[in-house]
Parts: C-alpha cells; sequence; structure tokens
C-alpha cells in the first residue's frame, strides 16, 4: 500500500464520515452515517441536533473505517480534518476529535477546507488530472468558480452573493413537498417535464462577473408555485424541469464564459449539485465538442464524504502543510486554508 497512510474526518454539517486514503489519493475505506432522519422532519438541519449525534456516531464510524480497511491505528502518517467552512457546532466535533487522536499518536494533524475536498474529491477516482484547471463547486453552501494553479494556488473568479445553487433547489423542493434534501428529488421529477415550459430569470447573466445569485431565482419559483396554487403531474414534472434549466442554464454559460477567457483546457465540476444529470450532460456535450478534459466524481463522492477530505489532505501532506494542536474550528464561508 502506497504511503502516506492518512484517517481523514469530516463533520462539517449533516454526515459523520471517516476514511482511510492511501497516496495516490486511493480509497481503503469511507464510511458514511447520514442524519438526514433525523434532520427530515424539521424540513431542513437542525444545528444542535447535528452536533449531538456527531458526538454520538463519530467513535463507531471511525472503528468502521478502520476495520473495512484493515488498518490499526498505529499504521497512520497523519489525521486530517475538515475544520472549515460549516456548522460551528459540527466542526467542532471533527476537529477535537482528531486533535486529541493526533496528539495520542504523536502523528501530523492535517486541516482542510471542506470546499477544497469537495475540488479534490475528483482525484480519488481520477489519477490524471493535470493543474492548471477551472473548478465550479456547487453544494447545497457554496457555488464558486475557481482557478486552481496548482493544489495551494487558487484564485476566486466569482461565487453566488446569495444562496448557492443547492440551497436553490432545496427551499424550491420544501415548498413541493419534497423530502430533504430536494435537490435529487427536482432532478429525478424534472426527467418528465419540459424545461422550456415555464421561463424563469436567468439571474446574473447578463452581468459582466463570474458571481450567481439564486435568491431571485427561488422566489420567481415561490411565487409561481403560490400563483399556480396545486401543480397536477405533468405541472410538476414542467415546473422541476424548467426550474432545474434555470439554474443549470446559469452555471453553464457563466463556467464557458471563464473556460474561454483564461483558455484553460481542463475542468472539474464539484459538490453535491454535481451529481445533477442535466448539469453533468451540458458540460458533457460542451466539453467533448471543445476538446476540454471534464471530470466529475461519482455521486457518492459528490456530496459530502470523509474520502475527499483525505485526498485534499494527501495534497497538503506531501507539501508538509501541517497544522498545530491549537487549530481551531471556523464557521466562515470562503476558501480560506487553516
Ligand atoms: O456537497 P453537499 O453534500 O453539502 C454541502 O457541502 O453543502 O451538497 C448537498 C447539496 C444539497 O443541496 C442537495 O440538494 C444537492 O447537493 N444535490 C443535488 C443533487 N444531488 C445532491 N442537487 C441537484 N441535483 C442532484 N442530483
Ligand atoms: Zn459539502
Amino acid at each position: 500500500m502506497k504511503k502516506p497512510l492518512i484517517l481523514a474526518i469530516e463533520t462539517s454539517c449533516d454526515d459523520t464520515s471517516a476514511a482511510l486514503i492511501a497516496g495516490n489519493c486511493d480509497v481503503l475505506s469511507n464510511v458514511i452515517s447520514t442524519q438526514k432522519e433525523v434532520h427530515a422532519k424539521y424540513g431542513g438541519i437542525v444545528p444542535e441536533l447535528a452536533s449531538r449525534e456527531h458526538i454520538r456516531t463519530l467513535i463507531p464510524i471511525v472503528e468502521m473505517a478502520l476495520e473495512k480497511a484493515e488498518i490499526g491505528l498505529k499504521d497512520i502518517d497523519a489525521v486530517a480534518v475538515s475544520a472549515n467552512p460549516g456548522l460551528i457546532g459540527s466542526l467542532l466535533v471533527g476537529v477535537s476529535f482528531a486533535k486529541g487522536l493526533a496528539f495520542s499518536l504523536q502523528k501530523p494533524l492535517i486541516a482542510v477546507n471542506h470546499i477544497f475536498g469537495h475540488v479534490f474529491a475528483n482525484f480519488l477516482e481520477h489519477k490524471n488530472i493535470e493543474f492548471p484547471f477551472l473548478s465550479l463547486i456547487v453544494s447545497g453552501g457554496h457555488t464558486e468558480l475557481v482557478i486552481f494553479s496548482s493544489s495551494v494556488e487558487y484564485t476566486i473568479l466569482g461565487k453566488t452573493v446569495d444562496d448557492a445553487a443547492g440551497e436553490a433547489f432545496d427551499k424550491i423542493g420544501k415548498l413541493l413537498g419534497l423530502p430533504y434534501p430536494g435537490g435529487p428529488f427536482i432532478d429525478s421529477l424534472a426527467v418528465g417535464g419540459n424545461k422550456l415550459a415555464i421561463e424563469f430569470p436567468l439571474p446574473m447573466l447578463k452581468h459582466d462577473n463570474f458571481d450567481f445569485s439564486f435568491s431571485g431565482l427561488k422566489t420567481a419559483g415561490m411565487l409561481y408555485l403560490k400563483e399556480k396554487g396545486t401543480l397536477d403531474e405533468a405541472a410538476t414534472h414542467d415546473f422541476a424541469a424548467s426550474f432545474q434549466h434555470a439554474i443549470v442554464e446559469v452555471l453553464f454559460q457563466k463556467t464557458i464564459k471563464a473556460l474561454k477567457e483564461h483558455s484553460l483546457k481542463t475542468f472539474l465540476l464539484a459538490g453535491g449539485v454535481a451529481a445533477n444529470s442535466e448539469l453533468r450532460s451540458t458540460f458533457t456535450n460542451y466539453c467533448n465538442e471543445s476538446n476540454i478534459r471534464l471530470f466529475y466524481p461519482s455521486e457518492k463522492y459528490c456530496t459530502d464524504n470523509a474520502a475527499m477530505i483525505g485526498a485534499a489532505a494527501q495534497f497538503k501532506y506531501k507539501k508538509k502543510k501541517f497544522a498545530s494542536l491549537e487549530l481551531n474550528a471556523s464557521s466562515v464561508k470562503g476558501m480560506k486554508l487553516l
């Protein structure tokens, strides 16, 4: 097995996860315990319940990850943890545990920015990605367009000025009475619908920058539903397809503008919304025609998981970028490297 061997921990939101990642970003195990059922009846995440659930499940999940990989704690070369951004109480559970474990094993501690984790999830399954590349990170909490010139040098071209793309999917999902999170359900409903049935606004498309905004679109969706009252089955499919198309179209147009302006030939999709089928097919078609290398993680690595934290940590390990035991979690949004 290729060294170094990293135990990675992810507790930034509502998934408790531990993974063992060997050198070259190979996954030996990746165990995830989702709290979706705990939060389902509230229609969103309750931060206090999330922290308590992490405390209850983290140690058994780490034990399962070690067992699955057939690794003993003494074989680990470093402990990595998602330290920012996220829900502060949730992050603190993982960070405190990782600090304690690194100290007791006398091994280096690696702090990973969760958004970086999403981007580096791509390296778990694709071993031929080369820098520089453009990355679109779309999740429940983030929408960012970033150029990576190396594993530690990056330029943020744009980000959402209000809601994240996933948040827009989830809020509309809630109004449609779908389970939380609504994104994957809207994706499925859209399959049988006409994406041109409703003309939703395409926010910020005309602005000469790479920023996004989804709160106006969300309001337009909400007003449409209010005006129409209950939708029949066909109308629900059309609504889902049209709403999804508006989100995908804005993400797509801004991204291809960035690819062209910066003459980039490699593009990585990342984050939970990267699992969206229209987003994937739209980029697949464009990248095939334009000779751009497109990468996206398989669905299980799109949403939150510890394997992606381990992948990002492998790059930091190579550059000896270790955290001190003074490390603190931070909920501040953004791509700051701790
Ligand atoms: O990356 P992630 O697990 O959490 C954050 O870091 O925020 O992303 C979760 C988000 C949710 O908003 C969920 O609705 C969305 O990803 N999502 C999708 C799909 N699968 C997950 N959105 C649209 N289509 C999907 N297939
Ligand atoms: Zn995430």
